[in-house]
């Protein structure tokens, strides 16, 4: 069936998110025939620039993502960009200054979304999409505006990054303002981890076949890890780092989604709600870390220069370092556990951090011994589903070394890897997530109960660490993290998966 002919309006239209991530999906997806050939973007910023500018701009950072066989779909895919000066930055705190916003003639529409309503005249029968790829204290105020304004219609949806707020008051704050302008049906919350291929594959392999369900719990499986690393450090990104750290950017959305994916019950059907359902009975079924056990069930660490990489304090930045900026973790190890009848005693690692030495994202599932064993040098079975860099899924089992003598035990691989198994070009999660905004399917998106009950199990941690004196364990750049780390998993005989 044919796409919606659809407008998009792009909050940071110039940012990084929007150059990086969202343009090029975009323009995939019009590759791809999943833009319908009126549909427009219209990208929002204080930036002053024309729409010719704002092409010229998308031009020269993006082109070099485009195939050599299809200047002509670049050339008609840079005709549907658009710009649209806002001055996003004023009086954000939104409280109404007085008349509301005018609709176009000046006056009282301070922040400019007259540009925009004119831009959007005539076209209410569209579908139209609001992606709010700025601050999360921008979301309501930016929703009432618009709202304001008039120019959130019947066919309205709105898109909203991470992170939801900062704990979660500030995150129930901006779930109501925002939905007091618009249904839930209609608010779309982004984390892209869901959108990657890995990441479905992962509900496709445990429901769609029939040998891992009997297995898939506590009387089988020992633990399960889930870590995702990076090489990257955080350059230029002290402001927003230095109030977020790696639980809030990474473990609160990220981590937890994948750990929810892991760990659900299978649901009656793959419809929107059936799937969220189940997902969010496991984060209410967290365990809650409070207290003393903070300190043993969680670590924080920020990484010190070495081996020519600087420390998080030097990276470049437009501002000095804060005590903040000495108290944010850009790693963190948390021992979790789900409390229920399948996962009773098997702990879940979940670990993230900056200048690690690899980039991987990777679910390990780690099975237990045999019940009795009757060969020497025997491991435990795993199960890696790996997101990143490639994509693949693998079982370590075990085999016999081929050999007349006596009998050696080897573990390898049974490996999948998607890349040479399918040749289809694997789409980027957000070329997934805003196809799925435009068909209006909320499956991958996490609904408002999802944060919040996140939130929940996270902020007890937040507060620990705030009151603990101590600061992060400093780890060298380029190091799989600090001791406490290892120690974490150490102190029950287990150990982190480390080879590639
Ligand atoms: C983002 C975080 O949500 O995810 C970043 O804000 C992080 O700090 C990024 O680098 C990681 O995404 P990916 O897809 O590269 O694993």
């Amino acid at each position: 069936d044919h796409p919606h002919t659809a407008d998009l309006v792009v909050f940071g239209g110039t940012g990084d998110l929007a150059m990086r991530k969202l343009i090029p999906a975009l323009y995939h997806s019009d590759r791809d025939g999943r833009l319908s050939p009126e549909s427009r973007v219209i990208a929002m910023s204080r930036g002053g620039l024309t729409d010719a500018d704002f092409r010229g701009k998308v031009d020269a950072e993006v082109r070099d993502q485009v195939p050599a066989d299809d200047q002509a779909g670049w050339q008609r895919f840079l005709g549907r960009l658009h710009h649209v000066s806002v001055d996003v930055g004023r009086d954000v705190a939104g409280r109404n200054t007085g008349g509301g916003t005018d609709g176009g003639t000046g006056g009282t529409d301070r922040r400019g979304w007259g540009a925009l309503a004119r831009l959007l005249a005539g076209h209410e029968q569209r579908d139209r999409v609001f992606y709010l790829a700025s601050p999360p204290r921008t979301f309501g105020p930016f929703c009432r505006e618009l709202d304001e304004a008039g120019l959130v219609t019947p066919r309205s949806r709105v898109v909203l990054e991470k992170p939801l707020g900062h704990d979660l008051t500030s995150a129930q704050r901006i779930n109501d303002e925002v939905g007091a302008i618009f249904d839930e049906r209609q608010i779309f919350r982004i984390d892209h981890y869901l959108g990657k291929e890995t990441v479905q594959n992962l509900l496709v392999l445990r429901f769609a076949n029939a040998f891992l369900e009997p297995i898939w719990n506590s009387l089988w499986i020992d633990h399960v890890q889930i870590t995702a690393a990076e090489t990257v450090g955080t350059p230029g990104r002290r402001g927003y780092y230095d109030h977020a750290g790696a639980l809030r950017d990474m473990v609160q959305n990220h981590l937890l989604q994948l750990l929810t994916l892991t760990a659900m019950e299978p649901p009656a059907r793959s419809d929107r709600e059936a799937v969220r359902d189940e997902k969010v009975k496991v984060l209410q079924a967290l365990r809650p870390i409070t207290g003393t056990e903070v300190e043993r069930f969680t670590v924080r660490g920020q990484y010190v220069g070495a081996d020519g990489m600087p420390g998080y304090l030097d990276e470049p930045a437009s501002t000095p370092p804060t005590e903040a900026s000495r108290r944010v973790e850009t790693f963190t190890a948390i021992r979790a556990e789900v409390k229920n009848w399948r996962w009773a005693g098997v702990p879940f690692y979940l670990r993230t951090g900056k200048r690690m030495p690899y980039r991987r994202s990777e679910i390990v599932v780690q099975f237990k011994d045999v019940p009795h064993s009757i060969y020497p040098g025997g491991a435990p079975n795993r199960l890696v589903l790996r997101l990143q860099p490639e994509e693949g899924i693998r079982l370590d089992i075990m085999a016999k070394i081929p050999g007349a003598g006596e009998v050696t035990l080897k573990p390898v691989p049974l490996s999948l890897s998607f890349g040479e198994t399918f040749s289809a070009r694997v789409p980027e999660a957000y070329e997934r997530l805003l196809t799925d905004v435009l068909a209006g399917n909320p499956t991958l998106f996490m609904r408002r109960d999802e944060v919040e009950a996140a939130w929940r199990w996270i902020d007890p941690i937040l507060h620990a660490w705030e009151s603990q004196a101590e600061l992060p364990e400093p780890y060298p750049a380029g190091t799989t993290g600090p001791a406490g780390a290892h120690e974490l998993l150490g102190r029950s005989g287990r150990a982190w998966h480390e080879e590639g």
